[in-house]
């Protein structure tokens, strides 16, 4: 199938049926009216799970589903996961398939019909819309829940977990449409791959007894059995996985890790690992952080239809939730490019085509200016998603974790790796012990990597009242962040020398690129500015995965998007470690894969 845009919808076409959706391309209603009972009888029942919670004994069970539709077999999955008290210690790993999005009205009229699932269905609605087609990864951690949404065909997407060792599914819901008029849901590819992605005693249930799916599931060896059905249904098919594929589940209690560099990486990694239990030693050579203290997250989407146009749309709306979540200054503002030039009319012209009116806004140069009290010339795009963060102070908020020590003035010389990885610092200091080790040490990572190319920059914070109105960012050739902290930081300068910050020089070159936004700004406004650097690799794709033996691993060369890349690839490494499934696909994971430029 021909692969779309990765903010391209590709919406469920219905019609409503007494307030339930049908749906009119493949002829078939989604679920019973009654589908609590339904969910409960075809899948939870079908496989167990309420006997197999109890007694649980890894880290976490993986239920594979074909057909997420409005999500409602997840959430009534969630209230049963709830109830069993399972996840006061485990998480339940939910990995969906759908080729097709809903609307979120659709979703709320779908959802006021029960109940019963109202609390689960306002935790899941807080991440919506699914602004992506590709992977998506939404963490409830209130009940321990991950969903890993695939929106892709079934058959590329399981070709995808195929390419991933941590993606042996415990049960299966298979919830195609009728086999009848959804070929492709059942096909004996599909069925294949459903068997190889199972282990000894993967169970699978679904409402359908239709014998072809019978006898494809017993040719990729499960035992198959036909019993009573649900509903106006006479029989349904349950069934075990007899094959000898073993369960290669790995715990990740016991795991101790070392991280290197107190960045915005280091920072977000180190979060991720602590919420899942891991002891985390991190190591910074300075012996104060110098984080930035206001940035925006960078939405320049690619027109591309690429494996880094995926992971660029993927991150910015996964930082997005991360920040609403973890982080309590998140300035959700929504950020606006100015029409300034030829190539941001051409790229805000095609984004526009996509139709994401839930995302986009064209808005005229008045609006702008009637919005944020300022006079400038042009109108622009208004993305209504995402915003500004201090790295500054997210890291001092979600570093304070009991399975976190920071330590500074930790300079990293060099580590060795035995049955554990040892650690030597320029301080004399040695630490052992440690089942893993992550650089995340921004321009440092030169010496691993010489291809990382290096950018100095500055930005300055600015008091001015002429620009305390802007309440969002506004992107011209550089940008005008809202005030924070009584400040408006306006960036931003690179350099290949360091930058010996200068406010009165500073200020020139950014009043250059902000000329019409900052004209009734003056030096002596300046009353703070921060430098740092940024790590660029030549294809402009950052480095996460592991360098050797799946024990050392990198992240960095985030270049000028580090708040909207860091914490999806944080919570790739994360999952790596720990065993879980990676919330991108194998597609992006080559991508940024650090192997392809390290020295030979
Ligand atoms: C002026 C400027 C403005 C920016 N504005 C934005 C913006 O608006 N939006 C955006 O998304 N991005 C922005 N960026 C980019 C963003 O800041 C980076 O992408 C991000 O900070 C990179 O984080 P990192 O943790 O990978 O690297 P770094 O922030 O460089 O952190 C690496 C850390 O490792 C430590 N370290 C290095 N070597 C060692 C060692 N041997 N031992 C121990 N510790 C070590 C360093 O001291 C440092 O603390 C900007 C960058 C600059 C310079
Ligand atoms: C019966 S519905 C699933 C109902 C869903 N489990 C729920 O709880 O709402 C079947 C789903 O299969 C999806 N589907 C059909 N053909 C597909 C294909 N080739 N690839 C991926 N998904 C497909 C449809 O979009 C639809 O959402």
């Amino acid at each position: 199938m021909r692969k779309l845009h990765p903010l391209q919808r590709n919406i469920q076409k219905i019609k409503w049926e007494k307030d339930s959706p049908f749906n009119t391309d493949f002829n078939d209603k989604f679920f019973q009216p009654n589908v609590v009972d339904e969910t409960n009888d075809v899948f939870i029942n079908a496989n167990e799970l309420n006997q197999r919670w109890q007694q649980l004994n890894k880290d976490h069970f993986r239920i594979g589903e074909l057909g997420f539709g409005f999500g409602l077999n997840f959430l009534i999955t969630i209230a049963s996961w709830f109830k069993s008290n399972a996840q006061n210690k485990k998480w339940l790993d939910y990995i969906s398939i759908d080729s097709f999005d809903f609307n979120i009205d659709d979703f709320n009229k779908v959802i006021k019909n029960y109940p019963e699932i109202k609390d689960f269905a306002d935790e899941f609605i807080k991440f919506l819309p699914i602004a992506n087609r590709g992977y998506t990864r939404i963490n409830l951690s209130k009940y321990k829940v991950r969903l890993t949404l695939i929106m892709d065909d079934v058959d590329d997407a399981l070709s995808s977990l195929l390419k991933n060792p941590n993606n042996q599914i415990d049960a299966w819901y298979l919830d195609g449409f009728d086999p009848k008029n959804n070929k492709s849901m059942w096909s004996k590819s599909v069925i294949n791959k459903i068997g190889m992605l199972s282990k000894k005693d993967t169970t699978f249930g679904t409402y359908t007894a239709a014998g072809f799916v019978r006898r494809e599931l017993e040719k990729n060896n499960f035992e198959v059995n036909k019993v009573k059905g649900f509903g106006n249904k006479r029989h349904k098919l349950i069934g075990k996985y007899k094959g000898s594929f073993l369960d290669s589940a790995p715990k990740s209690s016991g795991l101790r890790v070392a991280i290197i560099g107190a960045g915005l990486s280091g920072t977000c990694l180190s979060h991720k690992l602590a919420n899942q239990g891991v002891k985390v030693d991190l190591f910074e050579k300075n012996d104060n952080l110098n984080l930035n203290p206001l940035g925006s997250m960078y939405p320049k989407f690619s027109l591309d239809v690429d494996a880094r146009s995926y992971l660029l749309t993927q991150a910015y709306f996964y930082s997005h939730n991360f920040y609403s979540l973890n982080y309590e200054g998140y300035m959700n503002t929504g950020i606006i490019f100015l029409n300034n030039s030829a190539d941001r009319k051409f790229w805000i012209d095609r984004l526009l085509k996509l139709g994401r009116n839930d995302l986009f806004e064209p808005l005229a140069a008045k609006e702008i200016n009637f919005q944020n009290k300022i006079d400038q010339p042009y109108g622009g795009l208004m993305v209504k998603i995402g915003g500004c963060v201090s790295i500054k102070d997210l890291s001092s908020q979600i570093l304070r974790n009991k399975n976190i020590s920071l330590h500074n003035g930790y300079d990293f010389s060099d580590y060795k790796i035995g049955k554990n990885i040892s650690l030597n610092f320029n301080n004399g200091k040695k630490y052992d012990g440690y089942s893993h080790l992550i650089f995340c040490s921004g321009s440092s990572l030169q010496s691993l990597m010489p291809k990382i190319g290096i950018k100095h920059g500055a930005i300055v914070g600015i008091k001015n009242k002429n620009l305390e109105k802007i309440n969002s960012t506004i992107n011209s050739n550089g940008y005008v962040l809202p005030k924070y902290s009584n400040l408006n930081w306006s960036g931003s300068i690179y350099s290949n020398q360091e930058i010996q910050i200068n406010n009165r020089d500073s200020f020139e070159e950014i009043m250059k690129k902000n000329n019409y936004l900052l004209k009734h700004v003056y030096p002596e406004d300046i009353s703070a500015s921060w430098s740092g650097t940024r790590a660029t690799l030549p294809d402009y794709m950052p480095v996460a995965g592991s360098l050797e033996k799946q024990k050392v691993f990198v992240l960095g060369g985030l270049g000028s998007r580090g708040l909207s890349l860091a914490p999806l690839l944080a919570e790739m490494i994360m999952s790596d470690i720990c065993g879980i499934t990676s919330p991108v696909s194998n597609e992006i994971r080559e991508a940024i894969n650090p192997k392809r430029f390290l020295v030979k």
